[in-house]
């Protein structure tokens, strides 16, 4: 692991939605950190040889029936530890103290008062009131030995708890939201003046390590293939991978046909001229065309891209002798271990990958990127000197255009909506938003409504407009984009695309609904 020279710390997950969120903040702070779950082993504990541990908050209550918890070894292991929320109570039960369920939840925001400037509170005042974020039913209501609390409200005693001896800290709000002002200060504290962790981690100093191990795994004569979409993720991989491996790699590029305005034609160009990679560009439109004919069913539609493209693909790869590895851009959250916390979720739309081609063809895979988080993977980007569009592009789905031409997909509609579409970000980019917005695109939808164009009557389909602030893609709320922008984006997509006579702006959130049409 690239990792194994860094200090770092184990965060244990109890199964919170901000677990994830406490690695970013511990990252950018510059100290490297995993996450595994609360049951992670002790030997495998011990052997990475963790400088602090965090627990994580987490949805149970310490008394509840089969409420998660640790053996002794972690607090044996002699390291610092903070817990937040059910990672205090934990540690709270576990050392002999006292936790009850308070009479009222407390969620929200709250002030703790500040009253020992010690530990994870040292960089601040005694009596300094503090904006926090707090989540929790359960409150400590008896400290155990050793402990004091630095941190209390009227409805919550022991806010921040601490054993300077022992060097463990407890916080009952979540330090890790941005809802809590000096969260990153408590975090910090903890690392540094607690732990006395040196930040010796940044992208930027991961990519040097990422290309030295991809040039050390792969060997001399052996070739390794990459799927490149022009998407962030593979981009940054692919030139990560190219440093490695120079000529060795082989980038194959499918067009589905499903790509936006002159999409395939500018990656293409871009890999191949500005960052010399070997890059096959396969022309597969009419082959997944032809299968989508008449296909109006969102998951049929789905599966059929997602099978079609791994055969392109592998007839593809099979042609590059030697061919032994598969490189992907697989992040972090990807690969976390998860706490299921409410058991498996549903298939809501199945996802489009290269699931299956590494048995299949008997590939290693290779996922330089598996230990970074998204954000960190632009900022590697950035190290590696991609240009700022394609690592600030918007996510786009791998059934492309497909999921977003709702009904039948015919090559005169996919024109109408890539039309819309690019008139669409080219304003969104003019007035300064792209950036600013998630995710934004057009959808086509079958439905003919009338309408008056001089004095003519028309009776054409519709344009649905999206845009979407999100983090994670998980949950999304629409953009409040300007009306000005609307007009015009509405105007100009009328009279500038054939086939479109009105256009509507999609105002749902995720849930309920979900940020693609299909
Ligand atoms: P939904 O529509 O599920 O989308 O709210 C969440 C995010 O995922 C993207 N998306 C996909 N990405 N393959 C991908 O690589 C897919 O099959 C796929 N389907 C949806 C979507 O664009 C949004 O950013």
């Amino acid at each position: 692991m690239s990792s194994a020279r860094h200090n770092r710390v184990v965060i244990l997950d109890f199964g919170s939605q901000t677990t994830q969120l406490i690695a970013r903040r511990v990252r950018e702070a510059g100290v490297y950190c995993e996450i595994h779950p609360f049951s992670f082993p002790a030997e495998r504990l011990a052997e990475l040889a963790p400088k602090a541990i965090i627990f994580s908050g987490g949805p149970a209550s310490v008394y509840g029936e089969g409420a998660p918890t640790i053996g002794r070894h972690v607090f044996d292991l002699g390291v610092p530890i903070l817990g937040i929320c059910y990672g205090v109570q934990l540690t709270t039960k576990l050392l002999g103290g006292t936790v009850e369920q308070a009479a009222e939840r407390e969620y929200g925001a709250a002030t703790v008062r500040v009253e020992e400037a010690t530990g994870v509170f040292a960089r601040f005042q005694v009596g300094e009131e503090l904006d926090v974020w707090m989540s929790h039913g359960d409150r400590i209501t008896a400290l155990p030995e050793g402990f004091a609390a630095i941190g209390k409200n009227p409805s919550t005693p022991a806010c921040a708890v601490a054993n300077p001896e022992r060097r463990i800290y407890g916080l009952q709000f979540h330090p890790e939201v941005t809802h809590t002002k000096h969260g990153q200060a408590i975090i910090e504290a903890f690392l540094f003046d607690v732990a006395g962790i040196n930040a010796d981690w940044s992208p930027a100093s991961f990519v040097e390590e990422a290309i030295a191990q991809v040039e050390a795994t792969v060997p001399a004569g052996e070739q390794v293939v990459l799927g490149l979409s022009g998407g962030v993720d593979s981009s940054v991989a692919a030139v990560l991978c190219q440093r490695a491996l120079g000529d060795r790699l082989t980038c194959i590029f499918v067009d589905n046909g499903l790509l936006r305005h002159q999409e395939a034609t500018s990656v293409v160009r871009m890999f191949r001229d500005h960052f010399n990679l070997e890059v096959v560009a396969v022309d597969a439109a009419d082959e997944f065309l032809a299968g989508l004919a008449g296909v109006t069913d969102p998951e049929q539609k789905r599966k059929f891209i997602g099978a079609t493209f791994i055969d392109v693909f592998e007839r593809e790869a099979r042609k590059v002798g030697n061919a032994k590895w598969l490189a992907q851009g697989t992040l972090y959250p990807d690969v976390i271990e998860s706490v299921p916390v409410h058991g498996s979720s549903a298939l809501i739309k199945s996802h489009h990958n290269v699931g299956g081609l590494p048995e299949r063809m008997q590939l290693k895979l290779i996922e330089p990127l598996r230990e970074l988080f998204k954000d960190e993977v632009r900022a590697a980007g950035v190290a590696l000197g991609l240009p700022k569009e394609t690592l600030g592009r918007h996510p786009f789905p791998g059934p492309g255009l497909a999921v977003r031409c709702v009904g039948e997909i015919t090559r005169e509609r996919l024109e109408v909506l890539r039309a819309a579409d690019r008139i669409f970000i080219d304003e969104l980019r003019a007035a300064g938003l792209y950036d600013k917005v998630w995710q934004a695109f057009c959808v086509l939808l079958p439905v003919r409504t009338v309408g008056v164009m001089g004095d003519e009557r028309t009776y054409d389909e519709v344009i649905a407009v999206r845009a979407i602030h999100s983090s994670d893609g998980m949950t999304a709320d629409w953009a409040r984009l300007p009306y000005e922008l609307l007009a015009t984006v509405s105007n100009r997509i009328i009279n500038e695309v054939k086939g479109v006579n009105r256009v509507v702006y999609d105002i749902a959130s995720k849930p309920p609904a979900t940020i693609e049409w299909e």
